[in-house]
This record gives structure tokens, sequence and C-alpha cells, in this order.
């Protein structure tokens, strides 16, 4: 049995006195008009990330990535944080950086949004540009070649190959949903990138309840526009991912989760990011198929994994560009 711990961040003597302690215990929420054509009992829930300190989920694994490397003495205060990141794990480790008075270095895709680099710069965070070509393994194989070259410098998180990544989830994403929703979630749903959030808050749930299905949403193409999720056939696999404890996989095409998007922010009041739209298509598409199953009852819980506000500049919020929700 795994025991349900205390917001981990909350409890911390680092994070006293600081906005690190709000990182975590997001308010859940039901997305009404994404079932509004479904029986009252086919509920989908949304967690509202985008209201963490720097924006995303990734406040949490990389909170958690500090923690245990203060712990465990691999990170002193001499010491520059560095890591390769899509954009979130960077902000949430420059305003993490930022409070702790320790230095970061991030390497990032040449073609990430310029919102996302202004932030982690506004958090006095160094921005190294890999390949835009290359997307995030680029971004992964630049700082592995500046780990190898000064390996004495750097605090490398990795948030890949990090367990302190899942860690963050089993002690508070799972947690927190098994309480907001009264231990009645039968799904959840769960886009992904370094598989982090899946993998933790999965492995919380099957210790709660076995018969919870967890499920991942995946990019549809190696060539998606999906900015931070990993279409894993043509990626470097990360090493905390383990497929075998997944129920299901989704493939989710660009364009309606895109429109997905929009939808959360014109008729849910929810503006979050591409990422979003592409796990609330998943969890609609894991409660169609429940439906064709004669299956009326569910309580499917997704990640809204960042705000709206890093995407202005990649045509999310440009109305004048239509996308289609074909579904
Ligand atoms: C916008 C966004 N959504 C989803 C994810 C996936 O989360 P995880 O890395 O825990 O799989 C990320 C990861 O960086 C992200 O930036």
């Amino acid at each position: 049995m795994i025991v349900i711990h205390e917001n981990p961040f909350l409890k911390s003597s680092i994070t006293k006195n600081t906005c690190l302690r709000y990182i975590g215990n997001t308010p859940l929420v039901q997305l009404k008009s994404i079932t509004k054509d479904f029986p009252e009992t086919m509920q989908i829930w949304g967690k509202l990330e985008g209201l963490n300190p720097g924006g995303s989920v990734k406040d949490r694994a990389a909170m958690m990535m500090i923690l245990k490397g203060i712990e465990s003495g691999e990170l002193t205060p001499d010491k520059v944080i560095l890591d390769s990141t899509s954009g979130n794990t960077g902000i949430a480790l420059a305003m993490i950086g930022s409070v702790l008075k320790i230095p970061v270095e991030l390497c990032v895709p040449g073609n990430a949004s310029g919102e996302r680099i202004q932030r982690m710069e506004a958090y006095g965070a160094k921005v190294i540009f890999s390949s835009p070509l290359e997307g995030s393994d680029g971004a992964i194989l630049e700082a592995r070649k500046l780990y190898e070259e000064n390996p004495d410098k750097y605090f490398k998180p990795d948030q890949y190959a990090n367990p302190a990544n899942p860690l963050a989830h089993v002690m508070s994403t799972g947690p927190e949903i098994w309480k907001q929703t009264n231990e009645k979630v039968t799904h959840f749903v769960a886009a992904i990138g370094t598989t982090g959030t899946i993998m933790g808050t999965g492995r919380f749930l099957k210790g709660k309840n076995p018969n919870i299905q967890i499920i991942a949403a995946e990019p549809d193409d190696a060539f998606h526009g999906l900015e931070g999720l990993k279409h894993m056939e043509s990626s470097l696999v990360p090493a905390i991912f383990h497929p075998e404890e997944l129920d299901g996989k989704i493939s989710v095409p660009t364009e309606p989760a895109y429109a997905l998007a929009r939808k959360l922010a014109r008729e849910e009041g929810i503006f979050a990011g591409q990422s979003s739209g592409a796990a609330v298509y998943a969890a609609r598409e894991v409660a169609l198929k429940l439906l064709d199953q004669g299956q009326e009852e569910a309580c499917i819980v997704t990640i809204l994994c960042d705000s709206g506000d890093k995407y202005y500049s990649k045509g999310l919020w440009d109305f004048s560009i239509p996308y289609k929700d074909d579904r």
C-alpha cells in the first residue's frame, strides 16, 4: 500500500516563505463543455497546472530534482544547474534558481517560442540554443556535451533519466487527484514529454487502485506541432519511461489539439497551451470508446499542463488561422 504524502514542497525547509511553497495543490475542475453531449456520469476533469508559480506542471519535477540534488549533496552552492528543455522545465528551473540564488544554464531548441525564452531570461537564466531541426533531442545532446566538457561545474538534473521527476508526481500529483476525486478516479490521461507526469501519477494511482487505467496522449507524427510532447518512435526514449506500466496510448493529431485548447479558453474559461488540448483530445477519445462499449460512467482525469501565454507567437490564439476539431 502507498501512503498519502503531505505536499513535499509545502513541507520543505528550503521552500519556506517563498513562492516555491505554492507548487502543486492545483485545482481540479470538471470540463463540462467538452462532455456536454455525454451522459452526466461520463465526466472529464482537468488539473489546472498553469496555476503553478512557474506556470506549468514542470514546477513539480524541477523542484523535486533540486530538493533531491541538495539532499544527496550533489547540488552544492558552487554549482550551476544545467539542463536541456523545450521550455517549461527551463522556466521552472530558472524560477527556482532565482529564489534559491543558484545560476541556471539551459539548452533549448532554436524553435522554442520567444515567450518561453524571455521568461527564462527574466528569471536570470542563460539560454543556449541547439538546432531547431533536431528538436528536443538536439537540446539533450548539446547539454550532454557541455556537461562532459566540464562535469565539475554543473549539476545536471537530467529530467529524462532522473527518478526525482516521476517521484514528484508520486508524492504530489497522484495524491492530489486521489483526494480531489474522493478516490473515484477511473482513468488518468496525460500527454507525454519526459513521461514523468504519467509515470509518477500512474504509479501512485495504480498503488491505490490497480483498476485505474493509465493512458498516454502522444503526438501522432514525428513532425507534430505539440511543443513539449514526444513522438516516442522517432525520439530518444527517456530512461524513466516504462511503457509496460501504461494501459493504453492515444495518438493525437496536432490540429484538433489546437482547436481544443481554443475551446477550453472560449467555453471553459481555461487559458491553457496546446498540450492541454492534446490531453483533452485523448481524454475525450477514452470517453467515446467507453460509450461505444455501452459504459456510461467514468471519472477521467487529465492534466492541463501549462498556461496559454507562451504560445502567442505560435499562432495558437490567432483566430484568423482556423484549426479543425474533427470529432
Ligand atoms: C507543455 C507541456 N506539456 C506536457 C509535458 C509533458 O510532461 P512530462 O514531461 O511530465 O511527460 C511537457 C513537458 O515538458 C510540457 O512542456
